[in-house]
């Protein structure tokens, strides 16, 4: 095969992986798959080109008729000279090239990208053709016995691509122009002309919110690609389309397509402390987060240089690794990654796909700064002023601007959007209740979007959805957005204290599905780390719950987040008392062998603890009867994190304490004698 497969979809834009024909391919084969190329090429003359249209339909008419010449020789089977063979291998990687620029105009969503890099797609025109004029010179058209009519129109091609004059369109130009002079009013914080706008997404054919919103999802693709030098034009494009989605388009065509990215926000709330987030080697936040064949996780470069100092165990337990495969972790990676776009923590900068968190605290440019401020202002009013419709879309509008951007959520905060936002929860409409709750969520992530949901009596409204939400997904996203409140302190006992929010979690943990199921817990984890909250979250039936999920869930993140949970309620006597009346200490024992979690480890030791501390000699017989947990805690001493290799050593403690008095009173011989050997 000369002909490579690339697969569209990766290849990054003006990046032209061609491949030079081999030298011991037969001249047959390479006409063939030039032939195939060209006409190729030629399917380009019908795909949609917003900008370059003169210089592509010339490269395309120029390659119509060197195919017309190449298939003249390859239907009359004439033989190939050797300078003719090189002089199409030269063609052929040219070619591909060419095909990829036109890929590259053609690109969905690049429209505005192409047009701004207007004098850099010419060039690359201008080279290729220049090289296809270079690779006609040294073809021997007279000793290859080809009609007179087609010499000829080789011979004019290779003249007009000798000579071509090949230049930015005029057209292109204006709008180019146009585009840089809205930049330039955004920087000076003059808000541009609907007119001026049209007349650019006209020219480009952007013609709806979803044609714009194309664009904006390439430019975000560039922008975590992108040299350092071209973020800040890059994000002064973004905040330039951003603004037209936003202003131009009152309608939002879009279908369920793009439901998974606004969504999937959804799925990483966790108990997780982010102390869980640093390699246990360099004690950094993990960017790559690996699992090793012993279910440990490392980052991946500690890890590969560790490997690559030739040690074959594993870090953190010592045992031998039994093979070298390093599993990536998406979901905890997943969740460091939202921590720190939450957070406005920056992850170093090693990974190439790092910058989209490491730059959202700060606009990219100037321009999309003052862009993102106008555009608040235009949702905070529609919010307000707008028909059913546009409330709608602009409620959506936020949930995709806030989505991950530190800097975005604090201009729409600021222009006011809260306010009305909360008065939509209260929609009949679902969508509209939908889309606002999922805006607030959103905007409760940053500080001081949570200090005004609560200033404005928000904490009702959210709760109101919560228990009487229309669907089930504008009630779990309401629990979701109780988790973020509470990680205020002050706010958790006001949450706690509106005597529904705790049953609806209740109510919703039974009847959500697993991601409802999920937010319930992680909600609730939230709210009980208020201690007031407590009884309040076990008189509502939650332990019994919790065991029910443990024993009978799949999902090992819900099962870790419900030993979280029930962690924290064992601390409490009454939180004992009905772990111990469900006889549960069994299955605690049974997930501290099985799960592979170090955190789910740790709150079963926890919850050990707890109950012996609370639940005094009854709750040590009760442990004590299981001989196997000994050694499970045993191992907890030397793998566990540092916490837990503590608990389970006073755990050890207290058990070897009770076998000493009551082997001395009735004795328990079994046991003792077969663990002996373990004691210190
Ligand atoms: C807001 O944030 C999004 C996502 O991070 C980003 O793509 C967009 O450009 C930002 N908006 C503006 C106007 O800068
Ligand atoms: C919800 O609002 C949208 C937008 O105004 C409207 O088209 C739709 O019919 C409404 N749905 C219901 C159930 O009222
Ligand atoms: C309301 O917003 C949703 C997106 O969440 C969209 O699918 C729906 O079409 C919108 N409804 C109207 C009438 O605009």
């Amino acid at each position: 095969m000369i002909q490579k497969k690339f697969n569209e979809v990766d290849r990054r834009i003006f990046y032209f992986p061609a491949v030079r024909p081999c030298e011991t391919v037969s001249p047959a084969t390479l006409l063939g798959s030039l032939i195939v190329l060209s006409q190729n090429i030629g399917n380009y003359q019908s795909k949609f080109l917003a900008t370059q249209r003169r210089n592509s339909r010339e490269a395309i008419r120029k390659i119509g008729i060197l195919l017309v010449f190449f298939e003249e020789i390859h239907d009359r089977g004439l033989i190939l000279p050797e300078t003719a063979v090189l002089c199409f291998s030269e063609l052929h990687l040219t070619f591909q090239k060419i095909r990829f620029l036109l890929e590259d105009c053609s690109r969905e969503g690049a429209r505005l990208w192409i047009l701004m890099k207007s004098e850099m797609v010419v060039t690359q025109f201008r080279v290729l053709i220049r090289t296809v004029a270079t690779a006609l010179d040294i073809l021997p058209l007279n000793s290859m016995d080809i009609c007179g009519e087609v010499m000829e129109l080789v011979e004019l091609v290779a003249k007009q691509a000798r000579k071509a004059r090949i230049e930015i369109d005029p057209n292109d130009e204006r709008a180019m122009r146009r585009v840089l002079s809205v930049l330039d009013l955004f920087e000076k914080g003059i808000e541009p002309e609907f007119q001026v706008l049209k007349w650019v997404l006209d020219y480009l054919e952007i013609k709806t919110w979803s044609d714009c919103n194309k664009e904006i999802k390439f430019l975000e693709e560039q922008w975590v690609e992108s040299e350092e030098r071209e973020v800040p034009f890059l994000s002064s494009l973004l905040g330039f389309m951003c603004y037209c989605r936003v202003r131009i388009f009152d309608t939002l065509d879009y279908q369920n397509a793009d439901q998974t990215d606004v969504r999937c926000n959804m799925e990483v709330l966790s108990c997780l402390n982010p102390e869980d987030f640093r390699c246990p080697i360099s004690l950094e936040l993990m960017i790559d987060p690996v699992t090793v064949s012993t279910g440990q996780t490392y980052d991946r470069s500690s890890i590969q240089k560790w490997l690559k100092a030739g040690h074959t165990i594993c870090p953190k337990t010592g045992e031998k690794l039994t093979n070298t495969e390093l599993v990536p972790n998406t979901n905890l990676r997943k969740l460091i990654h939202q921590f720190c776009a939450d957070n406005g923590v920056s992850l170093a900068k090693t990974g190439k796909k790092t910058r989209d968190i490491a730059r959202t605290i700060l606009p990219g440019s100037p321009a999309a700064a003052e862009a993102m401020k106008f555009l608040s202002r235009i949702v905070a009013r529609n919010l307000v002023f707008g028909t059913c419709e546009q409330k709608n879309k602009t409620a959506y509008e936020i949930r995709l601007l806030a989505k991950a951007n530190i800097f975005n959520r604090s201009c729409l905060i600021e222009a006011g959007t809260i306010p009305p936002l909360l008065n939509l929860l209260y929609s009949f409409n679902k969508s509209i209740q939908e889309n606002a709750i999922a805006a607030l969520l959103k905007l409760s992530k940053h500080a001081n979007g949570k200090k005004i949901v609560v200033e404005n009596g928000g904490l009702r409204s959210v709760v109101a959805v919560l228990k009487r939400g229309i669907s089930l997904e504008a009630k779990q996203t309401a629990a979701a957005t109780i988790f973020y409140l509470s990680s205020v302190k002050g706010y958790r006992r006001l949450i706690g204290e509106i005597d529904e929010t705790i049953p609806a979690l209740v109510d919703l943990i039974k009847e959500g599905t697993p991601c409802g199921k999920k937010n319930g817990v992680v909600a609730l984890f939230g709210l009980a780390l208020y201690h007031g909250n407590r009884q309040r979250v076990i008189d509502a039936g939650t332990i019994p719950l919790l065991l029910h999920i443990i024993a009978s869930s799949n999902k090992d993140e819900l099962i870790v987040d419900s030993l979280a949970l029930l962690a924290t309620l064992a601390e409490c006597l009454d939180g004992t008392l009905a772990i111990l009346q469900a006889s549960s200490f069994p299955l605690i024992t049974r997930i501290l062998q099985s799960t592979t979690s170090q955190a789910g480890k740790e709150h079963c030791v926890s919850i050990f603890l707890s109950c012996c501390t609370n639940g005094g000699d009854e709750a040590v017989a009760v442990l004590a009867k299981d001989t196997s947990v000994m050694s499970s805690l045993y191992s907890v001493t030397t793998d566990g994190t540092a916490q837990a290799s503590k608990k389970a050593r006073s755990l050890i403690k207290m058990l070897h304490k009770f076998h000493e008095t009551s082997s001395s009173g009735q004795g328990c011989q079994a046991f003792t004698n077969e663990q002996s050997v373990h004691v210190w």
